[in-house]
């Protein structure tokens, strides 16, 4: 039986990077069968629907998805079920991937490329573990509406003990497999929903956490020291908002949001979702010019993380740092390769 990684390019620069992956991955995994389909405006222009059941049920067949990036100009206006980015937030639901592996990877040859010194990023390697599924993204109620004559706009930060505590596992567990430490992220001096956090995690720990060593800090504070210090962290576990902002963060230490892969896994034996951190990137789509090595070092999460394929998952990073070493920079690092020519470069690196 054939593996089967469904490529979910998407809008922007997410077809251009989608495609620059699909090479590799011809490449590093030749017996794997690729399948093409639509999500976000570019499934919108085609079936009004930025995720078709069809869709989500091929994902679901699927033994991992590689999505490119969605959103864009275009749709902004529209309702917000009828936006790409609801189609990416209804994937995520629909395959329960509620634990999102963010690393942050300071390659060698990239430390001068980062916006920090030298020695404040270089042999920099942390993770988050982002909550996927819930939190203020998902909870209800939440809409725009004017009772008693004012205008409003609210949203709902709801975390439930399932989804804290599985989320929790995830991140001891990685963090075993690392430095053993986790730092849970959080607002509790001033949430609820953030104190029910912390409280559900440290249960979690004193359960399932041996070996793993685990601290807390407020999320304002976590933001400020991944700026200051970054490499004190090893893992970092945070909710759904939280983690977003913070990975977005954590990219910059790397030298360039076109650098940052993710995972997005559910229950074993599920289909994981791999994706970019960065989104569409409209102000450079269609130039041939983004990076795509997020997209393809999403493709060596998704050779590690779902296909068992851990030694081209190996070579594949092992690509990436070579083509690096030798020179290969897309303009986002300062360089000024196209996207296909910093793939060719990887490919030639492998
Ligand atoms: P963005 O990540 O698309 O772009 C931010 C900046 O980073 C831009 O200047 C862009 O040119 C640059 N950039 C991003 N990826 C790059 C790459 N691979 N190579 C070189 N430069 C790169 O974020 P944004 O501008 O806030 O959002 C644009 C759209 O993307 C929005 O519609 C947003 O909702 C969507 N978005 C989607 C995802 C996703 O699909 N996972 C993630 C984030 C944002
Ligand atoms: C990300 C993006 C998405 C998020 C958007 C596009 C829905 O910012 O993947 O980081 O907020 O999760
Ligand atoms: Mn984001």
């Amino acid at each position: 039986m054939h593996q089967t990684l469904l490529l979910l390019p998407g809008d922007g620069i997410g077809p251009e990077v989608t495609a620059e992956a699909r090479r590799v991955a011809e490449v590093v995994a030749p017996d794997l069968k690729m399948e093409e389909g639509l999500v976000g405006g570019a499934s919108i222009d085609a079936h009004g629907d930025p995720l078709t059941e069809e869709t989500l049920e091929r994902a679901r067949q699927a033994n991992a998805v590689l999505l490119g990036a969605v959103g864009g100009p275009k749709w902004v206006g529209s309702a917000r079920d009828k936006r790409p980015e609801a189609g990416l937030l209804a994937l995520r639901k629909g395959l329960d991937v509620f634990a999102n592996l963010r690393p942050a990877f300071c390659f060698p040859a990239l430390v001068e490329a980062s916006s920090l010194k030298h020695d404040v990023v270089a042999g920099l390697d942390l993770m988050i573990v982002r909550e996927l599924t819930g939190g203020v993204y998902f909870g209800q109620p939440r809409g725009i509406d004017e009772t008693s004559g004012i205008r409003r706009g609210y949203d709902t930060s709801v975390y439930t003990h399932p989804e804290i505590e599985r989320v929790a596992h995830v991140a001891f567990e990685i963090a075993r497999g690392r430095q053993g430490r986790v730092c849970s992220v959080e607002k509790s001096n001033v949430m609820e929903s953030g104190l029910f956090w912390r409280q559900e995690v440290t249960l979690a720990h004193a359960e399932m956490g041996a070996g793993v060593d685990l601290s807390h800090m407020y999320a304002d504070a976590c933001a400020m020291e991944l700026v200051r210090a970054p490499k004190q962290f090893d893992v970092i576990l945070a909710g759904n908002l939280f983690g977003d902002i913070l990975s977005d963060e954590a990219a910059m230490l790397t030298g360039s949001i076109g650098m940052l892969p993710s995972a997005s896994l559910g229950a074993p034996g599920t289909p994981g979702l791999y994706e970019p951190v960065h989104g569409s990137a409209p102000d450079i789509a269609g130039q041939g010019v983004a990076n795509p090595c997020a997209a393809i070092l999403s493709l060596e999460m998704a050779l590690r993380w779902s296909l068992g394929r851990e030694k081209a998952a190996d070579m594949l990073f092992a690509a990436v740092g070579k083509a690096l070493d030798q020179g290969a920079r897309t303009k986002d690092l300062g360089g000024s390769l196209s996207t296909s020519e910093m793939a060719d470069a990887i490919i030639a690196a492998l």
